[in-house]
C-alpha cells in the first residue's frame, strides 16, 4: 500500500479572504521545495484555480469540444469505480492538466453544479461525505506527495467531502472583528464534524492574509489572532500586495513574476515559509 498523501484544504465559510490565492501559492511553494503537489478545484464551476494558472482557456475549449469527461465531478458518481477500471490509467489522466508553475491541477467544471445535490440523495452519512476520500486514497496516492483542495466558502456536501477527505483546513483570514468570529465559528464547526463522525478535522493553518502592517489595527488583530490562534497560526502573515491581484489576473502566481515589487516578494517569502510549516504540520509521508 501506498502512504497517505499530505492533505489540506482551504476553507473559511466567507467569501474572498484568499482560499484560491492559498492554494495556489502554497501548492507551487510546496513545489518548489520538492513535493509532487496536486490541487484540485471544488469551489465551483467558475475555474479560480484554472484560471489562476491561465489554463481555463484550455478547459473550456475541452468543454467546448465535449472533450469534458470524466471529470472532477464524475469521480463522485456510484459508477466511477466502474469507469475507472474500464479506462485504466487513462481515467485519472484525463482529469489532471498541468499547470506551467510545477504543480498539477484537477479544474473545476459545471457539473459541480449539482453536485451537492446529487450528494444530498445518498442516504448513508458516511458514503455521502468520504466518496473523495475513496478517490484520493485509491487513484491520487500513487501519483503525488500532496493534495490541495480548493472548497466553495459554504458549507454543503460538497466542502464536507473536501474536509472529511483531508481531514486540515487552512483558513485565510482578513484582519479584523468579523473574521476573529468567523475563525471561532470555523474552530465550532471542525468540533461539530468531530462529535458526529468521529473525524478529526484539524485546523492546520490559520492564514493572515491581506494584512496591512502601516495601520496599527491590522497589527493588534494580527497579535490577537497569533494568541488565539496558537498552535495553528502561520508563521507569516501575507501582505497586501495589488501585485498578487495582478499576476492572478495574469495567470500567475507572484512565484512566475520575472521583476516581483517588494511587497511580491514579501509575498512570496511568507507563502514561501508557510508552506514549509504546512509541510511539517500535514506530516504524511
Ligand atoms: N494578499 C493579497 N493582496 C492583495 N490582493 C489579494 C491578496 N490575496 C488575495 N487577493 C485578491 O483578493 C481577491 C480574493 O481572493 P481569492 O479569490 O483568493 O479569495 P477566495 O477566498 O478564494 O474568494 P471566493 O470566496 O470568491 O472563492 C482576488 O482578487 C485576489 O487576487
Ligand atoms: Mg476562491
Amino acid at each position: 500500500m501506498y502512504n497517505n498523501s499530505k492533505r489540506a484544504a482551504t476553507f473559511l465559510d466567507k467569501g474572498g479572504t484568499g482560499k484560491t490565492t492559498s492554494a495556489a501559492h502554497l501548492g507551487v511553494g510546496l513545489a518548489e521545495q520538492g513535493e509532487d503537489v496536486l490541487l484540485i478545484d471544488l469551489a465551483g464551476k467558475q475555474g479560480d484555480l484554472a484560471k489562476h494558472f491561465g489554463v481555463w482557456g484550455d478547459v473550456q475549449d475541452q468543454i467546448e469540444a465535449d472533450d469534458d469527461w470524466p471529470n472532477i465531478s464524475t469521480v463522485f458518481a456510484e459508477e466511477w469505480g466502474q469507469i475507472a477500471s474500464k479506462l485504466g490509467d487513462a481515467a485519472v489522466e484525463s482529469l489532471i492538466i498541468e499547470t506551467g508553475e510545477g504543480v498539477d491541477l484537477i479544474p473545476a467544471h459545471p457539473g459541480l453544479d449539482s453536485l451537492d445535490a446529487d450528494l444530498g440523495n445518498i442516504d448513508d452519512a458516511r458514503e455521502r461525505y468520504s466518496r473523495l476520500e475513496e478517490f484520493l486514497d485509491e487513484f491520487i496516492d500513487p501519483l503525488y506527495d500532496v493534495v490541495i483542495i480548493d472548497l466553495p466558502g459554504l458549507t454543503n456536501n460538497v466542502s464536507y467531502n473536501g474536509l472529511w477527505a483531508t481531514k486540515n483546513v487552512i483558513a485565510p483570514v482578513e484582519m479584523g472583528p468579523f473574521e476573529s468570529e468567523q475563525a471561532t465559528a470555523l474552530r465550532r464547526d471542525l468540533d461539530k464534524i468531530e462529535d458526529q463522525f468521529d473525524v478529526d478535522v484539524e485546523l492546520a493553518m490559520i492564514l493572515p492574509n491581506k494584512v496591512d502592517s502601516r495601520t496599527k489595527l491590522a497589527t493588534e488583530y494580527l497579535e490577537d489572532f497569533g494568541e488565539e490562534y496558537e498552535d495553528a497560526i502561520a508563521p507569516a502573515h501575507v501582505p497586501v500586495s495589488q501585485d498578487i491581484r495582478n499576476a492572478a489576473d495574469a495567470g500567475q502566481t507572484v512565484f512566475a513574476l520575472e521583476e516581483p515589487s517588494s511587497t511580491a516578494t514579501r509575498a512570496r517569502d511568507a507563502f514561501m515559509e508557510n508552506a514549509s510549516a504546512l509541510q511539517k504540520r500535514l506530516g504524511g509521508n
